[in-house]
């Protein structure tokens, strides 16, 4: 049976790889989403099961490794240069013609491709396998992200056909504004400020500490730059054709272009289309194709002659601020929005563009009435980037942030080192207390579908749902009773809400909606406390010995918890019914029945949290740090240099990922 199921996982992997090339790098998938989905789940629970028969390379493995301390800085091979731009047609011309002057020929064949809007990365391949991935930092040394980068989709761990045996490839990583868009909806979920754009989002995603919550943001990759101490092609595009064949995620919409005519044509084209696209490009970069006459025409200090980037104009309007309008979160964050005179720009109206916070309002010295200019600069939310103070009339003064919540008056509140003002009234103020029942009833919550986000605020305003508890007390007769309700949709309600007593622990501690406890953090703390008692009841310390559970959500728990009334409501939600605890933790052995595991470092097979589900599967129990009473240090890559130096000096064993899986004999 087990040759079985490993020719079956076998078959499921390669089947899936093959997906995953088809669908980031051709961009042609056969099968849905959804049915890939599914397929990944079969693997990862096959994979959980027979971890022995797991392939290293799996594409379940593309979800991420362990957490990492540090990034270490590490030197480029070869510098990491930018590239001259330039915004006008005529200094285009120039280059063209300075590169022909010095080639000494009438014209030569560009490559053309369009400039995403991401960040540089630099990846090697060795014997076809990607052994590491830099930033690209100052340009002569960057940071090493690779148990980052191995999580993105479109990043191809290991290549086919006949490839160099070592190489560098360049590109860009950068996010779709579908991925950054659905971003900003969760943040928006979790009572968090919303991102800028995809670009700071993709930068600051790779700048993450743990692996499996940057495997959660949609990234995606584009390879542009081959580079290798033999390079065996003659053009720039020959080498992108072949790293395509071997499996690597080359630009799609590039083009060869015979002359400087056929640039100008590309430029034009993709100075409106690009606006089609689901990605920002912020121009196009031109390239000498010949690799011969790129060597011949070589670098200034600073950029390379034979490559120019042709930046497209960012659209700028004029318009009038009407007003600001303040918008207050379910946690109580205030968001100012400025209200303008409609405008156009790329092709849409803009009505309203976002203040971000009291500093962005002062960096402006914006008042109401100014001329102020907005721009899109290919990204989704416009932004005020200046007030036109020449066009300022007399008796406009700079914009007082407000004082008080606009909705319920309180004081608001501004935290040390925070940009962000909230209104400290959780419990009365409105928008809080909707936004909590409306997390609550969430889909990855309780997903209490019969309750939206419209039914949620008419609960409240009918005064019959006013804290999370009350939901459990709602009769039938009391909703038949609101304006325009319904049987059918008032009995959906009750059977919806009582439903939802089944709902796991992790889901019923995410719908609380306690601050920075989003659904990892949630499941964490099911994970390693096991029920609300101990969750309400824990440390400082007991919490933040919790992997990934740092100061800020500690104390966000401690603080949430000494409410007497957010006590008092898991009183009311226990009597109601709802799950409390986490469910009972598998059992599969116990070869490792009283022992003391620590684990430490960044492990091939599996991530951490599996690691410690196997321990405790077979009766062992997993330490926070390396003691007299630990028995194993169980030691990834990049392993704790304290943790290893504390196991040798008291004499505890260091065994690997591969002898902990011998000795519970899977
Ligand atoms: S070539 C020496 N090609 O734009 C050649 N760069 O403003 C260096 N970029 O640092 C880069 N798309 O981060 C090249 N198709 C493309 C690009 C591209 C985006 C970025 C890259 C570079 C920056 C220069």
């Amino acid at each position: 049976m087990s040759v079985d199921i490993q020719q079956q996982m076998a078959q499921l992997t390669k089947e899936l790889k093959e997906h995953n090339y088809r669908y980031y790098v051709l961009a042609e998938p056969s099968i849905s989403d959804q049915e890939f989905d599914l397929k990944l789940k079969q693997l990862e629970h096959w994979e959980q099961q027979y971890p022995m028969f797991a392939d290293p390379h799996s594409p379940t493995q593309q979800v991420g490794g362990g957490l990492l301390d540090e990034f270490k800085t590490v030197p480029h091979k070869r510098r990491m240069l930018s590239l001259g731009n330039t915004y006008s047609e005529e200094e285009l011309l120039e280059f063209n013609e300075r590169v022909c002057k010095s080639l000494g020929v009438d014209s030569v064949e560009y490559v053309c491709e369009l400039k995403i809007d991401g960040l540089a990365i630099s990846l090697f391949y060795e014997n076809g396998k990607l052994v590491q991935a830099v930033t690209r930092g100052d340009g002569f040394q960057g940071d090493d992200v690779t148990e980052n980068v191995r999580t993105i989709r479109s990043v191809t761990p290991v290549l086919q056909g006949n490839f160099p045996a070592e190489f560098e490839i360049r590109g860009e990583i950068f996010m779709h504004r579908k991925g950054f868009e659905r971003l900003n909806e969760q943040r928006a979920a979790q009572g968090e400020a919303l991102y800028a754009n995809p670009r700071n989002v993709a930068s600051g995603s790779l700048k993450i500490k743990d692996p499996q919550e940057v495997a959660k943001r949609p990234l995606d990759i584009t390879l542009y730059h081959f580079l290798s101490d033999s390079n065996p092609f003659a053009t720039h595009s020959a080498s992108l054709d072949a790293a395509h064949g071997w499996g690597l995620k080359t630009p799609n919409n590039s083009k060869l272009c015979k002359n400087i005519q056929e640039v100008f044509d590309f430029l034009k084209h993709w100075d409106e289309a690009r606006k089609g696209l689901g990605y920002d490009t912020d121009g196009v970069v031109i390239k000498v194709n010949n690799l011969q006459y790129q060597q011949e025409l070589g670098f200034t200090a600073k950029v390379p002659r034979w490559a120019i980037a042709y930046k497209f104009q960012t659209e700028t309007a004029c318009t009038e601020l009407l007003g600001i309008t303040y918008q207050v979160g379910r946690t109580g964050a205030i968001t100012p929005v400025a209200e303008l005179d409609p405008v156009s720009l790329l092709g849409t109206t803009v009505k309203r563009a976002s203040l971000h916070n009291a500093n962005e309002i002062d960096r402006l010295g914006v008042g109401i009435g100014d001329w102020v200019f907005v721009e899109k600069g290919g990204e989704i939310i416009p932004k005020i980037v200046g007030v036109d103070f020449s066009r300022r009339k007399p008796g406009i003064s700079q914009v007082e942030y407000i004082q008080e919540c606009p909705e319920c008056g309180t004081p608001l509140v501004r935290q040390e080192g925070e940009a962000q003002h909230y209104c400290p009234n959780s419990e009365a103020c409105a928008p809080q207390v909707i936004g909590k029942i409306e997390h609550f009833v969430a889909r990855k919550a309780m997903d209490i579908q019969s309750i939206g986000s419209e039914m949620a605020e008419a609960l409240y305003r009918n005064n019959l749902v006013n804290r999370i508890p009350d939901l459990y007390d709602l009769q039938l007769d009391q909703i038949l009773a609101m304006d325009r309700m319904g049987q059918k949709s008032a009995q959906n309600i009750i059977e919806g809400i009582a439903a939802s007593k089944t709902q796991s622990f992790e889901r019923v501690l995410f719908g609380l909606g306690i601050r920075y406890v989003g659904e990892t953090v949630a499941k964490k703390l099911a994970a390693a406390l096991g029920n609300i008692q101990n969750i309400m009841n824990a440390s400082m310390e007991e919490l933040t010995a919790i992997d990934e559970i740092g100061d800020r959500i500690a104390e966000s728990l401690i603080q949430h918890f000494q409410s007497e009334q957010n006590r008092s409501d898991i009183d009311r939600l226990l009597a109601a019914g709802l799950i409390m605890k986490a469910a009972e933790k598998l059992s599969l052995g116990d070869s490792l029945k009283g022992k003391i595991l620590v684990i430490s470092g960044v492990f091939a097979k599996h991530d951490r949290d599996e690691i410690k589900a196997i321990i405790e599967a077979h009766g062992g129990k997993v330490g926070a740090g390396v003691t007299g009473k630990t028995d194993f240090l169980v030691a990834g890559d990049g392993i704790g240099p304290s943790k290893l130096e504390k196991a040798q000096k008291l004499n505890i064993p260091i065994i690997g990922e591969d002898d902990l899986l011998q000795m519970i004999e899977i």
